[in-house]
């Protein structure tokens, strides 16, 4: 830590230490609170940090559950043609020919909520990160991968299982 306060760290801005605190190993974690202290993060700055942290993680949380979606109503009909995509309970849903597909609406990048679908892959509008239609990642951004979704058609329903 005093290396860093010899750098002159506090006139430095906090935000390009952030990338920092998350490649921390689990003994600098510890010190993570006294270290976040020397910076200047008190009180509500701490507390934003850790939630931002916290959120940051979520991305990596496996989504659950089951639901349906109505095709033939109007909220869905962007599914009626070919590339189109809804949003619905935090699921990217997207019509590629004849098939329906599904991905989490959370990026794995960093947990931002701007997954789309665009010229046949899933993209996150935030930092340009792509995946194919399985979720595998396309370049660094998407490199960690979507979860997606299995889905069935029965009439007009449309099933979204994780
Ligand atoms: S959060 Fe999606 S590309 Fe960065």
């Amino acid at each position: 830590m005093s290396g860093w306060k010899q750098r002159g760290i506090r006139g430095v801005c906090k935000c390009k230490y952030l990338k920092y605190f998350n490649d921390m190993n689990l003994e600098e974690k510890i010190n993570r609170n006294d270290f976040l202290k020397q910076l200047g993060f008190t009180g509500a700055s701490l507390l934003a940090l850790y939630t931002l942290d916290s959120c940051q993680n979520e991305s990596n949380i496996t989504p659950s559950g089951t639901f349906s979606l109505d095709l033939s109503a109007a909220s869905n009909a962007n599914l009626a043609k070919d590339g189109g995509y809804v949003i619905n309970n935090n699921v990217v849903i997207a019509r590629v020919g004849v098939n329906y597909i599904a991905a989490t609406l959370i990026c794995s990048h960093e947990g931002r909520e701007q997954i789309t679908f665009k010229n046949g892959e899933w993209y996150c509008t935030a930092h340009g990160a792509r995946f194919d239609t399985t979720g595998k990642g396309l370049n660094s951004e998407g490199k960690k991968g979507l979860f997606v979704y299995n889905t069935s058609l029965s009439g007009n329903t449309l099933t979204i299982t994780a």
